[in-house]
């Protein structure tokens, strides 16, 4: 009687949120299955001293076990095992333990969630989510879909800067280098969104995800890389000075750029820059267009059984150029996939290059125009073709050119990938202009 009154007082009043500071402290966990696994790494994050006791474990779980994070004990729940615990969940598959632990809890003082009886629990776990240091918990009583809905709302709200809170912590001092992505602006890190939104000036470059801009608001500065003035030669040292300028006047800088900074990028010649003038930099990779254009195509840079490595190579000086630092013929030998970036202009010259270093002529190639924008387009060819393809179909940069035979891999299957233009079913339209000799797929 005395406790349907307490679990009638127990739902009509709200749960008292709080933080529990676990580190060091005693938590048991009962039960080593999809529950246990999806809350271990929290606890773990927390710093508690798991005891999970159960005779069985998911391989994720058991892998904690093994790494050292949690302790295990591989039995059943027995009296005495909350002694010196802090916290516990309950959440095995047997109901009997579930009731004694929980009996034992309530003896001991201990809080306890119970994953199969909300009622009978003495806490419950709130959808959490963090961003930049906050934590955010959501509790709404009976509906969990809910208070994951809220978190969500919430967190991507911070992350993206949409949710307006005032912040009192210094923003990340200097220039921050993002990697922008391929052009998709979904395709964009968290951390790039965020810094982003900080930014008081944004120095971008042609490449990447230019739809983000329109959405920086008024007072920020918005800096087209390609228009600062100087000649071509000088542009990289001009951009680097108007980096330093900005940050030494005490602006939050971000350096937008597309992909990863570091992929053909000059990201680190801007870093060296601004450590020698003494102005902080932090680096944000990003979604190279090396791997997410061919993906945003539906060719998959290594498959199982077709290429066991990937090389991505720069295409913007022909193989007989003096400034070139590419071995074509050790390329040409490789049985791997050959990506080319900056080559749309050279591609003939180049495709001749690995045929007269002894590749293939019928390899199958794929060049991918503006990948993951809505102009993203698909020019299938083969090396002794894709010169004259390239010409005809007028593909333009930026593109990406993917050569070997994952091109073909993909041909008949229609796969739906982040950040690529979808048809009305949800999935990557086919190649509308796959080559005319029928030498792709395959080869000819
Ligand atoms: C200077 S490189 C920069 C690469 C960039 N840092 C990255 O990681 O993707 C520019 C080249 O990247 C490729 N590229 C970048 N974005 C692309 C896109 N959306 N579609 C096709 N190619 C792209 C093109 O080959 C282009 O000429």
């Amino acid at each position: 009687m005395a406790e349907h009154a307490d679990r009638a007082a127990q739902t009509t009043h709200p749960a008292y949120p709080v933080g529990l500071r676990l580190a060091g402290r005693r938590v048991v966990v009962l039960g080593g299955g999809q529950v246990a696994q999806r809350r271990l790494p929290a606890l773990i994050a927390a710093g508690a001293d798991v005891l999970l006791v159960s005779p069985s474990a998911t391989p994720s779980v058991e892998a904690m076990a093994t790494s050292g994070e949690i302790r295990w004990e591989r039995r059943r729940y027995q009296e005495g095992d909350l002694d010196g615990a802090w916290y516990v969940l309950v959440a095995s598959s047997d109901p009997e333990a579930n009731r004694a632990a929980s009996a034992e809890a309530e003896r001991a003082r201990v809080w306890c969630v119970r994953s199969d009886d909300a009622d009978a629990a003495t806490a419950w776990t709130p959808a959490t989510g963090r961003d930049e240091g906050v934590t955010v918990a959501v509790l709404t009583g009976r509906d969990p879909r809910r208070s994951a809905a809220v978190r969500d709302a919430i967190v991507e709200g911070l992350r993206e800067g949409t949710l307006a809170a005032p912040q009192h912590r210094t923003r990340t001092p200097g220039v921050a280098l993002v990697g922008g992505g391929p052009g998709d602006p979904d395709l964009i890190t968290v951390r790039g969104r965020r810094l982003l939104a900080e930014a008081d000036v944004v120095i971008a470059d042609r490449l990447g995800p230019r739809d983000l801009l329109d959405e920086l608001p008024p007072h920020v500065e918005v800096i087209d890389a390609a228009k600062i003035p100087y000649g071509r030669a000088m542009a990289q040292e001009a951009i680097n000075e108007a980096l330093i300028e900005h940050a030494m006047a005490g602006k939050a800088v971000v350096r937008l750029k597309g992909g990863d900074p570091f992929v053909f990028g000059r990201g680190m010649e801007e870093a060296q820059a601004l450590a020698r003038a003494g102005v902080p930099c932090t680096v944000v990779p990003g979604i190279s267009s090396s791997i997410s254009v061919p993906g945003a195509a539906g060719i998959p840079v290594t498959h199982r059984g077709v290429a066991h490595e990937f090389t991505v190579v720069s295409g913007h000086v022909t193989p007989d150029d003096d400034r070139s630092l590419v071995d074509w013929a050790a390329l040409a030998r490789l049985r791997g996939t050959l990506v080319l970036l900056m080559a749309v202009d050279k591609i003939g010259a180049i495709a001749e290059a690995l045929v007269a270093h002894g590749k293939d002529p019928g390899t199958p190639v794929a060049l991918v125009q503006e990948g993951t924008t809505a102009a993203q387009r698909r020019v299938d060819a083969t090396l002794a073709t894709v010169g004259e393809r390239a010409r005809a179909e007028q593909v333009r940069p930026p593109a990406v050119i993917v050569i070997g035979d994952v091109v073909a891999v993909a041909a008949d299957t229609r796969v739906a990938t982040a950040g690529a233009p979808r048809t009305a079913a949800g999935a990557v339209p086919a190649p509308a202009d796959a080559d005319p000799t029928g030498a792709a797929p395959g080869r000819g």
